[in-house]
This record gives structure tokens, sequence and C-alpha cells, in this order.
């Protein structure tokens, strides 16, 4: 498998720092996220806890926004819940403008709980169960990106006997490669996502000709945190000429979803740069006269979220120098599961200016796999020293589990200088709370 992220990653403290708007370092309050010292926080909440920005999501938004107004489109942002769907993050969202895309009906109740309108919200996934789309065509929802032949059919029996009609898009799978991790690319033949373009002709018309159906459009997604704007450019042109196509059979074709994926910088890369993103969006589909959707998710809060820590101790075996975290592999799962890279920058400025040198900083789980990273220049850290583990917003929390009986951590939303908790620290007892024993 290729991990492409691992060949150009060796920024500096400084240059992490540099890079990060958000965070600051003072001399005496050591390093302030969005304006709050981090050793406030971890004071007043514990360690570890995640720590988000308010500011930064909104920030982010608005540049995404912005980029495209820029370029003369106004896409509906479309928020994929999946990269941080936490209530009060769903809720910057929403004030900010944003519907939501979601893949479960837990994901869609959530975005529903903080106030999103039914009809702002778009339902994808391979798996819909009629259950779940029945659940959400009775609350309203607007969108159902509907991904094969089998679920169409599902769908149609489920909205006619509901006396009811469901607006879907098909989702296209444009066979691109989106040049990421294997792990998160979609719109490659050999994925499971999306129906291959030569039967979307077929299935539209069937869709069209179906009771409790109304095709509005087309959608696809190729993969996450794509770098490039040169896969979309590929899809997005293939994705145009099926609307030409369908429009030319005579299907009315007023949606084109263009789904998420905007890649974000973790370690020296830049990430996709909006401005050239929405460019191209304009080129290969801004004439075709569709309402434009985008579904960012990670774009929006990877960065606008970190991880804070705890050091435990650190070890010395006979060839490395470990640091060993209070956080693990079940709250931070991307760097086990993909080899992902994650900034650690040092709380104390002390530690941050202190001589370098290579250490794995790892978790206490019992897994070897248990690392958020390896061989990384650090300075040496006394038991109990802080550090933030950064861009941990998107794909972190949501991910976590309960692993090797270690609670859930605390959740804290830093905003206008303030910080409030937005998810208590689970207790241990809350871990069994509610098993039975027969
Ligand atoms: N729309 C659809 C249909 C998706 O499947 C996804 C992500 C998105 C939008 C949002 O993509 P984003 O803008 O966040 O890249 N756990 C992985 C990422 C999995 C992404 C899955 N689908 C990670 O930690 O990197």
């Amino acid at each position: 498998m290729s991990i492409p992220q691992i060949n150009f990653l060796h920024p500096s403290l400084g240059d992490l720092l540099a890079a990060r708007p958000a965070l600051k370092m003072h001399a005496q309050d050591g390093l302030c996220f969005e304006g709050v010292p981090l050793n406030a926080i971890a004071d007043e909440f514990g360690t570890p806890a995640w720590v988000y920005g308010a500011g930064t999501i909104r920030a982010r938004y608005a540049a995404l926004r912005d980029a495209f107004a820029a370029a003369g489109l106004t896409p509906h942002i479309h928020y994929a819940v999946k990269a941080n769907d936490h209530l009060a993050i769903l809720s910057v969202l929403r004030e900010m403008g944003a519907g939501a895309d979601v893949v479960s009906l837990g994901e869609f109740l959530r975005a529903q709980k903080v106030g999103v309108a039914a009809a702002q919200i778009v339902f994808s996934g391979v798996g819909k169960t009629v259950a779940d789309m029945t659940a959400a065509l009775a609350a309203g929802i607007g969108q159902i990106n509907v991904e094969s032949a089998a679920e169409l059919d599902f769908l149609s029996a489920a909205a006619s006997a509901m006396g009811t009609t469901a607006k879907i898009a098909l989702r296209v799978n444009p066979d691109v490669d989106a040049g990421t991790h294997a792990k998160i690319t979609t719109g490659k033949a050999d994925n499971k996502f999306g129906i291959p373009a030569a039967e979307i002709l077929e299935l539209y018309a069937r869709a069209a000709s179906l009771p409790g159906i109304e095709p509005v459009g087309l959608a696809l997604h190729i993969g996450s945190q794509i770098q490039s704007p040169a896969p979309y450019a590929k899809a997005y042109a293939k994705a145009a000429a099926l609307v030409l196509a369908l429009r030319e059979a005579g299907q009315v074709v007023d949606v084109l979803d263009l789904g998420g994926g905007l890649g974000i910088g973790y370690g020296d890369e830049p990430g996709i740069s909006l401005a050239a993103f929405a460019n191209m969006a304009r080129r290969e589909v801004g004439g075709l006269g569709v309402k434009l959707l985008l579904e960012p998710g990670r774009y929006l809060v990877g960065p606008a979220g970190l991880l804070l820590a705890s050091v435990i101790l650190e070890k010395h075996g006979e060839k490395k120098r470990f640091v060993v975290l209070d956080a693990a592999m079940n709250d931070l799962l991307r760097p086990a599961l993909y080899d992902a890279y994650h900034g650690i920058l040092p709380v104390s400025a002390v530690d941050f200016v202190s001589s370098c040198s290579p250490a794995d900083v790892v978790g206490p789980v019992c897994e070897t796999g248990d690392i958020f990273a390896a061989a990384r220049d650090l300075p040496v850290f006394a038991p109990g020293a802080r550090i933030a583990i950064l861009d941990a917003g998107a794909y972190g929390a949501v991910m976590s589990s309960t692993y090797n009986a270690r609670p859930r951590a605390a959740a804290v939303l830093v905003n206008e200088g303030r910080s409030k908790i937005i998810s208590p620290r689970q207790r241990t007892e809350d871990l069994w709370a509610h098993e039975r024993i027969p």
C-alpha cells in the first residue's frame, strides 16, 4: 500500500508553529490556541483532551465560501458530519450557514438536533438501510445520493409506500485516482463506492420512471486528503459530460454534488489551494447551469482541533527513546491506521526551545502500533509535561474507542477567548454502566 504522506514530512517545531495561525507560543503561558493557554485548559479539564477552536472553523468556512465566490460560484456547503460530529461543532457550522452531508441516521439526527433543516441534509453512503432512509424521508431529507440499482429499488418502494417522493442524485464512480492514501480513495473502479459511469444513463432513466423517485442530478466523491485539483478536474469533466448526455436524453439535471476531500497540510505539504480548486470547478462545471453542492469535512475542522496530552514518562529502549503519553491509539487512531503524520508541539516555552533528539511518541495501549510519531525530533520531557498533537479536529474523536478500557477523553471548545467543556471526560464506571451480566 502506498503511503504518500511519508516522504515530505519533516517540519521543525518552529515551522509547525509558524504555519498555524491559531497557535502562538508565549514565554510565560506556553502554547496558546486561539488565545487560550493550553496549560490552563489542561489544568481545568485534565488530559487527554480534544481542544477545538470555533474561530478557526469559522475562518476556514469563510475562506472556502469566499474562494468560490471569487471564482463566480456559490456552492451550497454541506459539512461532512463524519469528520467531527460533536453537537457543538455542528452548531458552529450551522450558524455559518452550512447544511450537512450524513452517512447514517445517527448523523442525520445529530444534524437535526442542532437545527440543520432536513432540506439542507444530503444522505450519502453505500449501505443505507431501508429503515434509515424511511426515517430520513419522513423527516423531509433534502437529497439522497443513491449508490446502486438495488438501493434505488429499495428507496422507490419505501418512498411510494409512504406516499412521498425522494429527491435523489446518482453517485458516479468516475474511476479516477485521487492520489491519496489507498484506504481513503473512493473514486476508482475497484472501490465499493458509486455507480460506474457507463451505467448512469440507463439507471437515471429508470430512476425517472420509478414511483416515489425524482432524480435531480449527480454526485461524486473521489477520496479524502487530496492535495491537487488535478484528479478532481478529471472526475468533474466526466460528470459534466454525463450531465450533458443526460440532458441530451431528455432528463432533468439540476444538481451536481462535487463531494469533499479537500486536503490540508499535516506536515510540509501545503494543503489544496482553494483558489486553484474553485477556479478548476468553474472551468469544469461552472457553465452547466446546475446547483453545486460541496461536502467538505476535514478541510473545515481538521486544523481546528488538537489533542492535548501529558507525558507519563520517558523510557529508553536499547535503540530508541520513547515518550509515553496519557493519550493513545484509542483516542487518535489515524497514525496507527494510516501511518498518518500529525505535528507534535510542546506546550511549555522552555521545552519548545530546548534541544531536540529523535523519539518515538507512543501511548500506553498494549500494541506496538500504538504510536503517534516515529523518530520525531523533540525535546526531552519531564513527567507531566504537556504536548499538543496537531490537526486532530477531523477524524479524531469520531474514530476513538474505549479499547483497553480507557474512558473517552474530554472535549473543550475555545470560542472568543473562552474555553468551555463540550464533552466531559467519560468516567471509568460509564464504561460498563450499560452492560448486563445474565
Ligand atoms: N463525502 C463523502 C461521500 C465522503 O465519503 C467523505 C469522506 C466526505 C464527503 C468528506 O471528506 P473530507 O472532506 O473530510 O475529506 N478517516 C479518514 C478519512 C475518511 C473519509 C471518508 N469519507 C482519515 O482519517 O483520513
